[in-house]
């Protein structure tokens, strides 16, 4: 390899890393949930195509997608239209390649929200 290719790699290799990342955001964005809440998650992605999914580790859960059964997919985001208090737990978004978005504690408490 020249030292023009080799330049190239190192750019093209620079660009994919910056632009194979995402962003979760969480509504109502706050981390101190209410039982009975409906919340909406979602990957905010630069690339689509690198399949960003949401997973999460509660007590009961490590690494699980949302369409394992935890909440509704679609395509990045996902949605629990009824929390509980075991869904308290870390949500992260991650890409088919193993990258990894930030991370939100959610906790949830028992009690039920009696105000709006
Ligand atoms: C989720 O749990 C697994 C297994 O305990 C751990 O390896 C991983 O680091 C955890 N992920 C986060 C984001 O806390
Ligand atoms: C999730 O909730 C958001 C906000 O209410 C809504 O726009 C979206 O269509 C919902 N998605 C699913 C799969 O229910
Ligand atoms: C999120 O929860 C983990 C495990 O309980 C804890 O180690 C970490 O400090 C928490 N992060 C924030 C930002 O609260």
């Amino acid at each position: 390899m020249d030292q023009t290719s080799l330049l190239w790699l190192f750019v093209s290799s620079l660009l994919f890393c910056t632009t194979n990342q995402a962003s979760l955001t969480v509504s109502p964005s706050r981390s101190q949930m209410f039982k009975g809440e409906f919340v909406s998650l979602s990957c905010e992605e630069d690339d689509s195509s690198a399949g960003w999914k949401l997973r999460r580790n509660t007590t009961r859960d490590t690494r699980k997608e949302c369409e394992d059964g935890w909440g509704i997919p679609a395509g990045s985001s996902c949605n629990i239209s009824y929390m509980l208090p075991w869904d308290s737990g870390v949500y992260w978004c991650e890409s088919r390649e193993g990258a990894t978005s930030n991370r939100i504690n959610i906790t949830v408490t028992g009690k039920i929200r009696l105000w709006s």
